[in-house]
């Protein structure tokens, strides 16, 4: 018998649009998303906040409808933030609402909020029929600047962040620019730390673009903070689209520097921190270990802290201190569910300058905590 081991390369396209008003009737690129998928029927779900803070958003959506090239069968509002992550519940009824719909695996799910709804929608979309077509319209700063122009979703579970979830490419990602405008203050900033994250790691020339617009940055400028979405959003698609491991099955993860303290600090504070908070302070720490441990020289604190500062970023949480019955750090336990969720051995990613970034398998736990003390001490 002969053998047929074969070995195919599997492309997927990753189609990321920034825009603004993207349900205009004048605006081409929702119609030709729809045009190029040949469109069937299309559900819109909006996140409550984003329904309460665009009034006139539903009636926009409808009359855009009347000349696109799918058939709009319903619009349906649901609760965002943490909550909708935290279990089953909301995956649930996306799943009930996109069976009431009839949508088939030709049909779209328009799905229009932040981070955590797109998450656990997401997840829905990509398990329902095993994949609806999914359209992201992401409308806080680290959704569009980030986690939105990605391929993963998931919900928590047994006390852990995203523990369950799947790598889906969306089938198109709409970053309206108009949506960053109505954020709360503190999300609107917040988010920026991924911008900040992915310049450290990848690009230094944006980095200094940062520093140069720290002012207007931090006074949330419209069309600075546009720039620095874009930009950000940009380095996260291009990494997954070229970076040769878009479904990270390495073990290498640039775009999770600061992250194993991060999320570890999100489960200790039960997810009332938000994602982009404690990436802040995982930021804070790697940055401060990289310099301290001579990864990086030690001019590196110098430039980083002052960016976070001037941002208004928090680089501190009391939960860096919490202690357990072994008067352990808790948050050091961060460092082999970081292993264990990402597979393979323990591997972080740390600063060896400005924009470049490199892996290491140890970690000196003396080290890292005498640096969350130097944080404790410095905010
Ligand atoms: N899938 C990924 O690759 C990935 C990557 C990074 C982060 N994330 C996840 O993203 C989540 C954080 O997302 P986030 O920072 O967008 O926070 P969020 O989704 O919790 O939104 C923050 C707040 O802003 C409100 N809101 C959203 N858009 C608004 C708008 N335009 N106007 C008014 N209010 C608005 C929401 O209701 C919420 O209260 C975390 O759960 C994190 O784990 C996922
Ligand atoms: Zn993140």
């Amino acid at each position: 018998m002969p053998r047929h081991d074969f070995q195919i390369p599997v492309t997927f396209k990753h189609r990321v649009v920034f825009t603004r008003n993207a349900f205009s009737p004048d605006n081409p690129e929702l119609a030709s998303i729809l045009r190029e998928g040949g469109g069937r029927r299309a559900l819109v779900v909006i996140e409550n906040a984003v329904a309460a803070a665009w009034p006139g958003l539903e009636r926009e959506i409808t009359d855009c409808f009347q000349t696109l090239p799918a058939r709009l069968v319903g619009i349906r509002l649901m609760p965002g933030g943490e909550t909708v992550k935290a279990d089953e519940t909301w995956v649930r009824k996306t799943w009930e609402r996109i069976a009431a719909a009839h949508l088939d695996r030709h049909s779209y799910l328009i799905a229009i909020g932040g981070g955590a709804f797109l998450d656990a929608v997401g997840y829905a979309a990509a398990t329902a029929h095993r994949g609806v077509r999914l359209v992201r319209l992401p409308t806080t700063t680290l959704s569009q600047d980030d986690s939105g122009v990605g391929v993963k979703c998931a919900i928590n579970a047994f006390g852990k962040k995203n523990w369950v979830g799947v790598f889906a490419v969306p089938f198109a990602v709409i970053n309206d620019f108009r949506f960053l405008h109505s954020q709360p203050e503190e999300t609107r900033r917040g988010g920026l730390i991924e911008a900040v994250k992915v310049a450290l790691v990848k690009d230094r020339g944006f980095f200094e673009w940062i520093e140069a617009n720290l002012e207007s940055l931090a006074a949330l400028e419209p069309a600075t903070l546009e720039a620095c979405v874009e930009r950000s959003a940009m380095l996260h698609a291009r990494h997954i689209a070229e970076g040769g491991d878009p479904f990270e099955s390495g073990s290498s993860r640039p775009l999770d520097f600061g992250h194993w303290a991060a999320h570890k600090l999100e489960s200790l504070s039960a997810y009332t921190l938000p994602h982009d908070q404690a990436v802040s302070v995982g930021l804070a720490l790697d940055t401060l270990y990289s310099a301290r441990s001579g990864i990086a020289p030690p001019s590196l604190a110098g430039r980083v802290f002052p960016v976070l500062r001037g941002l208004r970023l928090a680089i501190h949480h009391p939960a860096l201190d919490w202690r357990d019955s072994l008067d352990q750090r808790k948050v050091l336990a961060g460092l082999d569910e970081f292993r264990e969720h990402l597979g393979g051995e323990l591997t972080l990613l740390m600063l060896r300058d400005i924009g470049q970034g490199i892996d290491v398998h140890e970690v000196d736990y003396a080290l890292v905590e005498s640096c969350m003390d130097e944080l404790r001490a410095m905010a």
